[in-house]
């Protein structure tokens, strides 16, 4: 019945939709490790092209899908809908998406195959990533589509887990918490250290023990600073070197309320 059945998982064939991020990190993990990437379709001409010229694809610009098995739709999440309801492919064809917020409903019933491919990771431009060890939560409308892609995820050393839609859009607020907040911290802190006169590689030590620390002891027993020291001398002095700076103000208020509070309720 179904043309992918009975292929090993190296030989599914893949397209894109999108030549971002996510489908450049996917695309290059499947097709350093022997996977034909067979075509792409991209809202641009020229990552189109990039794409195609990185990964030996077709680049085109329909959204009809004939000769592969898997089409992974990485596009702003925005956007997913639109482009999903224009797709149109053989019955036998797999669609996944890779957003973690969004659930099987996004897809048109017409498509008979449909899944959520979501790595629990960051990707940038230009960085590549290490895939061996990253989670991937997989939700399937069928066990034919939930096989295929447990067999892709793991493919290409990925550690497979199966949620549903809500348990997936809470760890995707978690990641919104531990990557982007802290990363949005992090800019912050290369800011203030810059205005000390100092590159952020100062901070570099700090940092690097932060992160060791919370996966050793556990973030809420490790948590230092005048917040939950109750330091309140130190934040006033801390807020009104940021006066020159309200958005910096309001931040640092912000979660040093929300410091004290957690462990005011938890002591
Ligand atoms: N980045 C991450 O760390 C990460 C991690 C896990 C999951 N995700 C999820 O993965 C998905 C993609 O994220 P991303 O970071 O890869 O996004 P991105 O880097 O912004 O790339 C999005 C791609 O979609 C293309 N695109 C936009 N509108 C389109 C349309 N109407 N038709 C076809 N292609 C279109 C863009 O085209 P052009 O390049 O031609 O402009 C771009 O190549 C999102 O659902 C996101 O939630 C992201």
């Amino acid at each position: 019945l179904y043309i992918s059945k009975n292929i090993p998982v190296d030989q599914y064939r893949i397209s894109f939709i999108g030549a971002g991020r996510v489908s450049k990190a996917l695309a290059g993990v499947l097709y350093g490790n022997g996977f034909e990437i067979r075509e792409i379709v991209s809202k641009t001409e020229e990552s189109m092209r990039i794409f195609a010229g990185l990964f030996n694809a077709q680049p085109k610009s329909d959204l009809r899908f004939s000769g592969c098995d898997i089409v992974i739709a990485a596009v702003p999440d925005d956007t997913l809908e639109n482009v999903l309801k224009d797709i149109s492919c053989d019955d036998n064809v797999i669609v996944a998406h890779t957003a973690g917020s969004i659930g099987l409903g996004v897809f048109p019933p017409e498509i008979k195959h449909v899944g959520v491919f979501y790595p629990l990771q960051t990707f940038s431009e230009g960085r590549r990533v290490e895939f061996r060890g990253i989670p991937f939560f997989i939700e399937t409308s069928d066990k034919y589509t939930e096989e295929v892609l447990k067999n892709l995820a793991e493919s290409i050393g990925g550690i497979v887990h199966f949620t549903d839609t809500r348990h997936r859009r809470l760890l995707h607020i978690a990641a919104v918490f531990a990557c982007n907040f802290t990363n949005h911290m992090l800019t912050s802190g290369k800011k203030l250290s810059g205005e000390a006169g100092f590159r952020f590689d100062i901070l570099r030590p700090l940092i690097n023990e932060t992160i060791m620390k919370a996966f050793e002891k556990g973030p809420e027993v490790s948590q230092t600073g005048p917040a939950v020291r109750l330091d309140k001398n130190t934040i006033e002095r801390h807020l009104d070197l940021l006066s020159y700076s309200p958005e910096m103000q309001k931040l640092y208020r912000e979660v040093t309320d929300s410091i004290i509070s957690f462990y005011k309720k938890s002591i």
